[in-house]
This record gives C-alpha cells, sequence and structure tokens, in this order.
C-alpha cells in the first residue's frame, strides 16, 4: 500500500497537530452549546474521531452518508442520502464534519438539508481543502490544510475504497489509477 505513494504531503504527526489545533478552537466555540457533530460519512470517520477527542465540551455525535446518483459524476450536483442521521436536527448547533472539500458540492447539499430541517446553526470543519475545485462559493468555518489539486489518498481519502486507512495524507501514484 504504502509503495503506491508518490509522495507523503502531511504525515500522520502533521495532522495531529492540526487536528489538536482544531479541536481546542471549536472547544472554545462550542462551549454551552452541545454541538450535534455530523460524520460525513466515509471519509470523514477517522478524522471526526480524532477530532472529537480533542474537543472538551458536551456534545453529541450522528453520522451521515451521502452520494451521487447512479453513473453521473459529483459535478452534475445530484446528491442523494443514502444513511440519515438518526436524531433531529431542529433548534441544535450543528458541527459538520468533512475530512475535504472539492467542489463543494456535497457540502451544500447537506447545508441545504439541515437548513430545511431547521438547524439553529451549521458550522464546517474541513481537514483538507482544495480550491482549486470549487464549483460553489463555499468555504469551511474550520480549515485544516488548503492542498494542491493533486489525487490524495490516507486519512479517509480513498480511491476506489483503498487507501483510507493510512495514518498521513500522500499523492497517488499516476500508474495506480492510469489503468
Ligand atoms: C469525497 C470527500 C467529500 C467529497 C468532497 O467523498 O470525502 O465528502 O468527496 O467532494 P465535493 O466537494 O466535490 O462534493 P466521496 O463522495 O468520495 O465519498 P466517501 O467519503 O465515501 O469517499
Ligand atoms: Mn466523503
Ligand atoms: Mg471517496
Amino acid at each position: 500500500m504504502q509503495n503506491d505513494i508518490l509522495e507523503v504531503l502531511y504525515s500522520e504527526q502533521d495532522i495531529q497537530e492540526k487536528v489538536k489545533e482544531m479541536g481546542e478552537l471549536l472547544s472554545r466555540d462550542f462551549e454551552g452549546r452541545n454541538p450535534l457533530v455530523i460524520c460525513v460519512l466515509k471519509g470523514a470517520f477517522i478524522f471526526m474521531s480524532d477530532l472529537v477527542k480533542r474537543m472538551t465540551v458536551p456534545l453529541e455525535i450522528d453520522f451521515m452518508a451521502v452520494s451521487s446518483y447512479g453513473q453521473s459524476t459529483k459535478s452534475s450536483g445530484v446528491v442523494k442520502i443514502v444513511k440519515d442521521l438518526d436524531v433531529p436536527v431542529e433548534g441544535r448547533h450543528i458541527l459538520i464534519v468533512e475530512d475535504i472539500i472539492d467542489s463543494g458540492l456535497t457540502l451544500s447539499y447537506l447545508i441545504d438539508v439541515l437548513e430545511r430541517r431547521n438547524a439553529l446553526s451549521i458550522t464546517v470543519a474541513a481537514l483538507f481543502d482544495k480550491p482549486a475545485r470549487r464549483t460553489t462559493d463555499l468555504e469551511a468555518d474550520y480549515k485544516g490544510f488548503s492542498i494542491p489539486d493533486a489525487f490524495v489518498v490516507g486519512y479517509g481519502l480513498d480511491y476506489a475504497e483503498k487507501y483510507r486507512n493510512l495514518p498521513y495524507v500522500g499523492i497517488l501514484k499516476p500508474e495506480v489509477y492510469s489503468h
């Protein structure tokens, strides 16, 4: 698996330091608000678990999974809920946790859904941001790293469902996906 990585962009230590920093900021800003922290499956599962360990305020967690319809790519903007939340969001402070914002379509869809369900506030924490690929005007409220438009995997990010379990984030070798 390591042999498929061209270059490590963020080491395990780089990531853990950043997550700790983000957890401290979020703890300060969510004091007394009992946030419902939503993990966007599957990519955000590792970031989510590390981040909430760095949050020192009372909070609740839930999970949501979305995907694009059928064969269409995400650039179509058509997304459906594959796994919904277990609890109502009405009147709650929501913290959406994402591994990466690319086009922004996944998040803009999620935010729209949660707004229609009358969330009291919606905040986004994303560990990685690929601004070059954005097709919406969406920005994370809490951002870890801005990354180049390369094929990155690890720490939750996959290629064909693989590499999510790497503890670091790296660029995939082109020969892995070019055939
Ligand atoms: C990836 C990533 C984000 C989304 C970002 O998820 O985890 O959720 O794409 O792209 P966008 O900003 O263009 O919408 P993916 O749909 O690959 O599902 P996964 O989390 O299960 O890997
Ligand atoms: Mn995802
Ligand atoms: Mg994916």
